[in-house]
């Protein structure tokens, strides 16, 4: 089968490499892929902005699936034109997409429908000065969040009313989030542990794989920035078959028939941003599409026919018995350049891929590319460690999984010497 998968992520390489792996008759392209992707399969050029290209592309290649690993493209409703072009699409429409490119309508369809989450008021472009008043009032911390899209940095947890009000001002009169600072959510600061769930879905019936817990800030100890996230590992301890019940009913189940009531039934990867709370469980975000770098990690504890799970999912009936949890236990600790998530530099050469590594280590690729030969960084997330083995022994996975980080290499290397430390004591 041609597949084609749009992004140039560790979680579009992860995905990539699960189908490489299980169906070796596969041919894969990747729009417009990295480093490590042209491994296994063939990176190609598309202008992703322009929907008819890619459905050019598509019936050249005799593509029989579409991938779509990242949110902008499907917020873009890139998934709506393949498929009323007859392509099959892993991924929702726009107007599902808005679950995670929109957060004041998810903050919306959960109170419709009953979904715990964060106590909240949203706020329009017309309505910073009543914002800030409410702010006066509020308890901290307390968290803001740019509605639309922000590349992960929309979230700001403040700590107290001066700092709230900087924050208002800088998304809603300077936009410095663009237009995603037009609506902001304010809402209530939850504390417990999280966990990132990824549901498989036609909008109806679902799978739960395994799930994950993210690391998302850049410090050891979760201190400093938030990021697009440094590590991840899968499963998660407090995760047990109530909990799983719990999710299924107060937040799967009537999220999807929220969405389909609001004509947006959700087709693909739902991920649920949850904390566990001692009130329960709670929403802390929906996205649209697999996250990253959890997918490293998760993919890593599924056996069975992953691409049939998301072919039959996209051709509209999810096949609930295709995978399993094969009982293991998996970790991704990401190699990032210097800087990140601010400003980083480029271009440096890697050196070390080629070493030999444990069995159980998956070197996958994010911010890297081929050039005269050579693996150069190019991104803020260079590199993911992946780990795992049969057990469900996660301080296994740390050990190896650092010992693989120790032989690479380049300038300005920057990783978290800690992931895994809220489960491994
Ligand atoms: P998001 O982009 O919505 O996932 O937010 C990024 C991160 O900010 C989350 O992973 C949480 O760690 C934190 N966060 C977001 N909303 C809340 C909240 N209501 N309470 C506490 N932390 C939050
Ligand atoms: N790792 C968080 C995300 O993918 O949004």
């Amino acid at each position: 089968m041609n597949i084609l998968i749009i992004g140039s992520g560790g979680r579009e390489h992860a995905i990539g490499l699960k189908i490489f792996e299980q169906n070796n008759k596969s041919n894969i392209f990747f729009a417009p892929g990295n480093g490590g992707t042209r491994k296994i399969g063939e990176n190609v050029n598309l202008d992703l902005l322009d929907h008819q290209t890619v459905i050019n592309f598509c019936s050249q290649k005799d593509i029989k699936l579409v991938i779509v690993g990242p949110e902008q493209p499907l917020v873009n409703g890139i998934a709506d034109d393949l498929r009323n072009s007859g392509i099959n699409v892993f991924g929702p429409s726009k107007n599902a997409a808005r679950i995670e490119g929109d957060k004041s309508f998810a903050k919306d369809l959960m109170m419709v429908k009953n979904v715990p989450t964060a106590k909240f008021k949203i706020f329009h472009k017309s309505e910073m000065d009543e914002a800030i008043h409410f702010l006066e009032n509020g308890n901290f911390p307390i968290v803001i969040k740019a509605s639309g899209l922000a590349a992960g940095k929309g979230v700001i947890i403040a700590e107290n009313f001066v700092y709230a009000k900087k924050n208002i001002i800088d998304i809603m009169e300077k936009l410095v989030f663009g237009n995603a600072g037009n609506t902001v959510v304010i809402e209530e600061f939850l504390e417990g542990e999280e966990l990132s769930v990824f549901v498989i879905t036609d909008g109806s019936e679902f799978v739960i794989l395994p799930p994950a817990q993210d690391h998302k800030r850049i410090g050891d100890g979760d201190t400093g920035k938030n990021t697009g996230g440094m590590g991840a590992y899968s499963p998660v301890g407090f995760f047990d078959e109530k909990l799983e019940n719990e999710i299924k009913e107060k937040v799967i189940i009537p999220i999807l028939k929220g969405l389909e009531e609001a004509d947006s039934k959700f087709n693909g990867c739902l991920y649920c941003g949850l904390i566990n709370t001692i009130n329960g469980i709670k929403v802390i975000e929906f996205n649209c599409r697999f996250g990253d770098p959890e997918t490293q990690a998760v993919l890593q504890l599924i056996d069975g026919d992953f691409l049939g799970l998301l072919y039959s999912t996209a051709k509209g009936k999810v096949d609930k018995e295709i995978v399993n949890y094969n009982g293991g236990s998996a970790m991704c600790i990401v190699v990032a350049s210097g800087g990140y998530p601010d400003n980083y530099e480029k271009g440096f050469e890697i050196f070390g891929l080629d070493e030999k590594f444990d069995d159980n280590i998956k070197i996958i690729h994010a911010g890297t590319i081929l050039q005269n030969g050579k693996i150069l960084t190019s991104g803020g997330r260079v590199l993911n460690i992946v780990s795992f083995n049969n057990q469900n022994n996660l301080k296994y996975c740390k050990e190896i999984g650092y010992v693989a980080l120790d032989k690479v290499k380049f300038d300005r290397i920057y990783f978290r010497s800690d992931i895994g430390f809220k489960a491994i004591k």
